[in-house]
């Protein structure tokens, strides 16, 4: 497993990009719309990883609610694994509590989220890129 992304959720997106590429000298941001979980994502690529800062497109989305309850902040970091299926099943045996089953995420990734509470009160994404 790698580290895939670390997540966080903003109030404004537009603002926060211009801050976080001030604060860690970067020129090349992609956004992307995922509007089944009802985010606006920035995209910045590190040497090794990435950082996505997150903004919610409607009432409804989770973002909305972290926001309001939370505050901006860390909101998920993502491991990624070769095999979700396998690792998914691996954890269960573990006693690893999950938030939704495998799904297709952004780009033909699958992904699910491991319950904050299985994990010491961090919220984790297990993703898979295409082979
Ligand atoms: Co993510």
């Amino acid at each position: 497993m790698r580290i895939d992304h670390v997540a966080i959720a903003v109030n404004n997106l537009d603002d926060a990009v211009k801050e976080y590429q001030a604060a860690l000298g970067i020129h090349e941001v992609e956004f992307e719309t995922v509007e089944t979980e009802g985010v606006r994502v920035a995209i910045l690529h590190l040497d090794n990883s990435r950082i996505e800062l997150m903004e919610a497109t409607k009432e409804t989305s989770p973002i909305k609610k972290f926001l309001a309850t939370k505050g901006e902040g860390l909101h998920h970091i993502a491991l990624e694994t070769d095999g979700i299926d396998g690792e998914v099943n691996r954890m269960k045996e573990c006693g690893i509590k999950f938030l939704g089953d495998v799904r297709p995420g952004s780009r033909g990734t699958k992904i699910t989220f491991i319950h904050p509470k299985s994990l010491h009160g961090v919220l984790a994404e297990l993703c898979s890129h295409p082979q």
